[in-house]
């Protein structure tokens, strides 16, 4: 199983001496190597005091949508909801911000420190359906691991 083959190998990215964004960059790439179906993979960060969330380091095609407001598209949502978001068809969604025609479904998990949601992870894949729970678990213990850094 891939997951379980990157796990230590994010534990290892976490643990390197590089900065915070050279460390978010690794993982990110490391990720959109690794697993065939994931195309566009990227973090998002509240954005100091602002209600938005500020694009912070990514691995696929760049994206006009460096800035996103709390409510607006799949990762606005996450930002107020505080839980997972899975699309599996990102046609079927009415508050959804398009970064590419080719994107056919979405996961967002939301990235927790002392509680807070300050941040997400976000990936976007050509194949529709593309995500499931398992998805899900690896992505939250991506983003507990990327939390011990913030
Ligand atoms: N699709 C996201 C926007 C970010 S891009 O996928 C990189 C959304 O609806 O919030």
């Amino acid at each position: 199983m891939i997951f379980n083959a990157l796990k230590p190998k994010i534990g290892a990215l976490i643990s390197d001496s590089g900065s915070k964004d050279q460390i978010l960059q690794s993982i990110c790439e490391l990720l959109k190597l690794e697993i065939p179906h994931y195309d566009w993979v990227g973090f998002y960060f509240k954005n100091g005091n602002k209600e938005e969330l500020k694009l912070g380091p990514y691995a696929g095609t760049p994206t006009d949508h460096t800035i996103i407001p709390f409510g607006k598209g799949i990762c606005g949502q996450v930002a107020v909801s505080n839980q997972n978001f899975v699309v599996p068809d990102v046609k079927a969604q009415d508050n959804y911000i398009a970064c590419s025609i080719s994107v056919r479904s979405e996961i967002v998990v939301p990235l927790f420190v002392d509680g807070q949601n300050i941040g997400q992870i976000d990936i976007d894949s050509n194949t529709p359906d593309a995500f499931t729970a398992k998805d899900e678990r690896f992505l939250e213990f991506v983003c507990q691991s990327v939390a011990t850094l913030l």
